[in-house]
């Protein structure tokens, strides 16, 4: 029997939440220290979530439960999950093997990236487990700041650090890997948006970002793009402060835009777009035009699109998507504050932070 003070008895849980990207990180300088080409900024999301509960295992391997299906890395050492978890043992220098057992508020499957929300969150309580902090606080005590796992996040999967901070956050590259940072530049307060995802495809992408973020390099659009990308993190900087959503719109349209283009002539060439990619943002730019549809898209690297607008306007764009695009599937998502952590024992009940 174990009994309270047990620490296997003590679950972490940790809730993050993902983001989207209104400048998008594109391309690595330096892939194995992941360092982007190019800062990013991006809105944090609210109701799309990765839930995870990590606690201390007595077994000689770490296990994941994900979907019904658990893992471990005595079976798959190399997975993606245990290669993240086995980096921030060693950057917090603690041992000590871990049970974690993740979920997706939204479905999983669904064409919306999990990444940055997974790995925020398995970061987030992979740390909590080792250290035994169940608060940001305790954990900045304990020398793990924010900061920190932010940079353990993006390791992991690059755009998960940015999903560490509500808001509105900017993942700046810096003169050299070590100097890059992520910080939140304006608070969820600022400016409420709404995201409305509009999945076409649940399939998986055909191509990892991992490998497009190489292909990148090959494109003729590539150094142009980084050339002119100062104007528009300014651009969209001062729309975020200013509350224009016209000149936002305008900006992360072109952004994304760009960053497929790039993909589109990269080596390899990837084209995450289907048919009803382009017939659809052709279709959202002329209902703009005519009035219709007060709404500006961005696309991940992905062939659904997230459609940007006033949250005063939700049920007008979404009457008009489900009305004219009967077969997509539609998440409505916002302006979110951040990821949270809390503890579970299972005599005392949950404690939050
Ligand atoms: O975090 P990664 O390596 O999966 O790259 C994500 C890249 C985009 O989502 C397309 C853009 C971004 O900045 O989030």
């Amino acid at each position: 029997m174990t009994s309270p003070t047990d620490p296997s008895h003590v679950k972490f849980v940790a809730t993050a939440p993902s983001n989207i990207a209104f400048v998008k990180y594109w391309g690595k300088r330096d892939a194995k220290q992941q360092w982007p080409a190019n800062d990013s900024i991006s809105m944090t999301l609210s109701a799309s979530t990765t839930e995870t509960m990590a606690c201390r295992s007595s077994e000689l391997f770490d296990s994941f439960t994900f979907g019904g299906q658990t893992i471990t890395s005595a079976t798959t050492p190399n997975h993606k999950v245990f290669s993240q978890i086995e980096r921030i043992r060693q950057t917090l220098n603690i041992q000590g093997h871990l049970s974690i057992a993740s979920k997706n508020s939204f479905p999983t499957g669904c064409g919306i990236a999990s990444s940055a929300s997974g790995f925020a969150a398995l970061t987030i309580a992979s740390a909590a487990a080792l250290t035994g902090c169940a608060t940001w606080e305790e954990l900045e005590l304990f020398g793990v700041s924010r900061e920190r796992i932010a940079s353990l996040a993006r390791q992991g999967s690059g755009s998960a650090g940015r999903s560490l901070y509500g808001g509105y956050v900017r993942w700046s590259r810096g003169s050299s890997a070590e100097e890059q940072s992520i910080r939140p530049i304006f608070a969820p307060g600022q400016w409420a948006l709404a995201d409305v995802i509009v999945i076409f495809s649940d399939h998986e992408k055909h191509v990892s970002s991992t490998e497009a973020h190489k292909a990148a390099w090959g494109s003729p659009l590539f150094e142009p793009r980084l050339a002119g990308l100062s104007e528009r993190l300014h651009l969209v900087s001062e729309a975020i402060e200013s509350r224009h959503l016209s000149n936002l719109g305008a900006a992360i349209e072109a952004d994304a835009l760009e960053m497929h283009a790039v993909a589109m002539t990269g080596a390899p060439a990837v084209n995450y777009f289907t048919p009803e990619t382009t017939q659809f943002i052709s279709w959202v730019r002329s209902e703009r035009t005519s009035g219709r549809l007060p709404a500006w898209f961005t696309i991940d690297a992905g062939p659904n699109v997230h459609l940007i607008c006033d949250p005063k306007q939700l049920q007008t764009v979404t009457n008009r998507i489900k009305k004219e695009w009967p077969q997509a599937k539609l998440i409505v998502d916002q302006t979110g504050t951040g990821p949270t952590l809390h503890k579970v024992t299972k005599s005392s009940g949950a404690h939050h932070d």
